[in-house]
């Protein structure tokens, strides 16, 4: 089983990508005022999203990183993830959000001026009239921040073309250009986290579930740079050092092979401090071993420990990269039944779609009605299928109890197609002429989301 991000087709056998990529469910986490897409099972996974919560019950900062291709118009799909960004921004993170031009130049053959015009025209412009803070946001180009082409480059060193072809199937015939796009994305995941960009704290990225190969990808690279790696032991929680080109030196070992015993105990002793400032006590350096125990820690500080490694980890001179966190949500059907897609204009309704056009693209779109009135009637729609229904569940109610109410009425028959359609045409219509208002009250803002 693979996930293309590029593709034109995906899974949507979520369960299935849960167990087959090791995603964690969403259900087992109490989240502080879910919104609609939690509470509707929209958002459905997630990666370390602990981490964040936990971090922001401290009172501690995070923040949310997504990018998004400047492909085409922006339509309902890509609103999903600034909604999120939203609601983590409404917690207290501060969101940066990627313009991925580079991409969407190696993988779409859009100019990076087209792009440049699109994002700011199409994409910025809904941002802030979807309700992103600009106090709080930043938005950038890829091509124009070179820390994450920089990133992606030294990061490059710690993977290969066969983990490359195993997580995306590429082969010898995929453009070089299209392989660097994964690496830029890592550069983009991880740069927040850098002292310039608001320091070490946890990142988390909410994404189409579409997008996780390269959450995988990254999170595999920030370990590998890691230096000292925190495990369950026996007893407690056991912390590893892992000695690399980079990092042997100053981990004491000499050119000769030899160890040089001070400063090795220097680290060990750097180590043992750290976890001691956090209220350990019975530390259990062993130096030979490159070990150091906390036997009276638990799971649940393994977070804490890890954070305060690897900031000596950046006291010593390494990255002390943080693996991100990340989010899932499911996609809405396509209005045609397919995929949505920008390329295919009647697949969704774009952010800047007009009354008619909305009217006419859920008329038309593909419904879990039956074939006649009567058979309807009898035999009841799927509102699993249904165009209109799904978006309203997805993005125009946010009722709940109207919606399950709908939801009854469509499955015994009660309610026929055509209203259903209706009622969805009624709530998108209001929506998107807000959301048009919105976007001229908030026009003068577009220019801050870039400083
Ligand atoms: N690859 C994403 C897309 O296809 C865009 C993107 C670039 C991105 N960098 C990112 C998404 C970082 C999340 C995080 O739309």
């Amino acid at each position: 089983m693979r996930i293309d991000p590029w593709g034109s087709s995906q899974s949507t056998d979520y369960s299935r990508i849960i167990d087959h990529f090791g995603l964690q469910s969403l259900d087992g986490i109490d989240l502080p005022n879910p919104s609609h897409l939690h509470r509707r099972g929209i958002v459905f996974a997630h990666r370390d999203l602990d981490l964040v919560i936990d971090s922001n019950r401290k009172g501690d900062p995070f923040g949310v990183l997504t990018g998004l291709m400047p492909s085409g118009r922006m339509h309902l799909g890509h609103s999903m993830v600034i909604e999120q960004a939203n609601w983590f921004q409404k917690l207290g993170g501060d969101v940066t959000i990627a313009v991925a031009d580079l991409e969407s130049n190696a993988t779409r053959g859009i100019s990076l001026s087209e792009g440049r015009r699109v994002a700011k025209e199409e994409y910025v412009a809904n941002y802030a009239a979807l309700g992103l803070n600009p106090e709080n946001t930043n938005v950038y180009f890829q091509s124009e921040r070179s820390i994450v082409q920089r990133l992606g480059f030294q990061l490059g060193k710690r993977t290969n073309m066969s983990e490359f072809e195993s997580i995306y199937g590429f082969d010898g015939a995929t453009n070089l250009a299209h392989i660097q796009a994964p690496l830029v994305q890592a550069g983009d995941i991880l740069h927040p986290q850098l002292e310039d960009y608001g320091g070490l704290r946890p990142i988390v990225v909410p994404v189409g579930v579409d997008q996780d190969p390269h959450l995988r990808l990254t999170r595999g690279l920030a370990s590998k740079t890691n230096w000292f790696n925190v495990n369950e032991a026996k007893m407690g929680l056991q912390v590893g050092i892992s000695l690399q080109e980079e990092n042997s030196e100053i981990m004491g070992v000499m050119p000769n092979g030899r160890i040089n015993k001070e400063k090795q105990k220097a680290i060990f002793d750097g180590v043992v401090n750290s976890i001691k400032n956090l209220g350990f006590s019975d530390i259990m350096s062993n130096p030979k071993h490159g070990t150091v125990n906390v036997p009276s820690a638990t799971r649940s500080d393994k977070a804490s420990i890890r954070l305060a490694l690897l900031s000596l980890e950046r006291s010593l001179g390494g990255m002390g990269l943080l693996a991100p966190s990340s989010t899932y949500h499911r996609f809405a059907i396509g209005m045609t039944g397919d995929k949505m897609s920008s390329s295919k204009p009647k697949t969704t309704l774009f952010l800047t779609d007009d009354k008619e056009t909305t009217e006419k693209k859920i008329k038309k779109s593909f419904s879990g009605g039956q074939a006649t009135v009567e058979e309807h009637r009898r035999l009841g729609g799927n509102p699993d299928v249904d165009v209109a229904y799904q978006y309203m569940m997805y993005f125009f109610e946010k009722d709940d109890v109207f919606l399950e109410e709908i939801n009854q009425g469509y499955r015994s028959g009660k309610i026929l197609a055509g209203e259903m359609k209706q009622m969805c045409i009624d709530r998108a219509t209001e929506w998107l002429s807000n959301l048009k208002e919105k976007r001229d009250e908030t026009e003068h803002l577009v220019e801050l989301f870039f400083e």
